[in-house]
């Protein structure tokens, strides 16, 4: 198990890319295997989670050519699959593909490793019983056993905004009869819902309700380009945003609205962030960051602030220790079913870091302006905590070492080298 160490960090030039979007690289995979025809994806994310995607359209018979970060492959009738389907630690593809296989005339098991084998799944699982689903979880977590049943459109409100919910139950609803709605409380990703209409399925947005209706939709297949992932850049942006003096930029970043709460909120906490060379790319808004040290202070980040950077988190809660005055986090109770419980653990290491830091049921309340001090910290096998983690380290006396860091390659293959390249002290 590999350490990663960083060390007092003055401050950060030059350019980088970041690799390929998590969300939209399983988003490829998955819909594209519903076309009817060839698809390529470029710069597709070859990381740990959509690894274990990949594995899984091969289980049901899609044949994917893979070099590198391009995918070649042509859907075709997906077929039972040999045995479980491994879902390794990946919360998009277990609930994306239970919505899929929902619908489909062959049984299948999904499995997953024992860190997804303690994400809440009955999330999925009522609303995709309601519309006729034979699904059942494993005391409301994986495995899960889906059976052949016919679906039927249904009309739900989620409780909690969640684009792996609401991909899952749109999804399903494809193979549904008649119309599926879905009411959200708040504006998550909508990457399902561009890939849908690009490929021609009858689907229609308004505000935060998304139809469709289901059907036999010969959908188009696509030649995609996925840009590069704004839940990367956001170490990036906090590192160079905290350290006065930098000046970074990023080329070819996602900034579709829903993903953007991190720029926003370091925006309000006084960052120097601008937005260059925005094109449409794919579907997606796409554009280069450029970021200025400086000072910052503390703010508030509640609300559709918490959806809309909800797993920037905890690099925001490391932001937060570098400015003036408290910042509170709050209505994020949802950090607690992520890879691990993102309040308890990110508070803990933090503490262990010298940050003052308040744990709340839904949040936390971080003083700003408390010095770091290196340590020897824990990621407790969750990517965005190595990440967030060895960020802090910059800022911390003394050097910080964070440990199981191979799983930062979970969403951020190239993490340790990015940072180093751009000025970072990493060991
Ligand atoms: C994701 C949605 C979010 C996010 C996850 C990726 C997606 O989860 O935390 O990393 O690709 O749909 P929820 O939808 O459960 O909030």
């Amino acid at each position: 198990m590999a350490n990663l160490t960083t060390r007092k960090t003055a401050a950060l030039a030059g350019a980088t890319t970041v690799p390929g979007d998590k969300s939209i690289s399983h988003r490829a995979l998955l819909l594209g295997m519903l076309s009817r025809g060839a698809c390529t994806v470029k710069g597709w994310l070859p990381a740990g989670d959509t690894l274990s995607t990949l594995g899984a359209v091969r289980a049901l018979g899609i044949d994917v050519h893979r070099e590198g970060t391009t995918l070649a492959f042509t859907s075709a009738p997906l077929r039972a699959p040999a045995g479980p389907v491994d879902c390794g630690n990946a919360g998009t593809l277990i609930r994306l593909i239970s919505g899929i296989l929902a619908g489909q005339s062959f049984p299948t098991v999904l499995e997953g490793s024992e860190q997804l084998r303690r994400r809440p799944m009955k999330r999925i699982v009522e609303p995709l019983a309601r519309m006729g689903a034979a699904i059942e979880a494993t005391n409301g977590c994986a495995p899960l056993n889906i059976r052949p049943a016919a679906l039927r459109g249904i009309t739900h409100t989620l409780p909690i905004a969640s684009a792996q919910v609401k991909s899952a139950i749109l999804l399903a609803g494809l193979f549904a009869e008649g119309e599926t709605v879905i009411e959200e409380p708040g504006p998550s990703r909508d990457h399902t819902e561009r890939m849908l209409r690009s490929m021609g399925a009858p689907l229609a947005v308004d505000g935060l309700t998304v139809r469709v209706t289901g059907g036999d939709h010969h959908l188009q297949p696509f030649d995609l380009t996925v840009p590069g992932d704004p839940s990367s850049a956001a170490f990036l942006i906090v590192a160079a945003a905290c350290l006065p003096g930098s000046d970074v930029m990023l080329h070819n970043i996602c900034i579709n609205p829903t993903r953007t709460g991190v720029i926003d909120i370091m925006r309000r906490m006084g960052a120097e962030i601008t937005i260059e060379d925005e094109i449409e790319q794919s579907g997606e808004p796409v554009a280069t960051l450029r970021v200025h040290g400086g000072a910052l202070r503390g703010v508030t980040i509640s609300g559709d602030d918490v959806v809309r950077a909800i797993d920037e988190l905890p690099i925001l809660a490391i932001a937060a220790t570098q400015a003036e005055g408290e910042t509170v986090i709050r209505d994020a109770q949802e950090l607690r079913v992520k890879e691990v419980d993102r309040i308890s653990v990110v508070a803990g290491e933090m503490r262990k870091l010298g940050a003052q830091v308040e744990e709340q049921p839904d949040g936390m309340i971080i003083q700003g302006g408390v010095p770091l001090r290196g340590a020897s910290v824990k990621s407790h096998g969750d990517h965005r905590l190595v990440m967030a983690l060895a960020v802090a380290g910059l800022f911390a006396s003394g050097e910080t070492t964070v440990d199981e860091a191979e799983c930062a390659a979970d969403s951020f293959p190239g993490f340790a080298e990015t940072l180093a390249r751009i000025g970072a002290e990493v060991a």
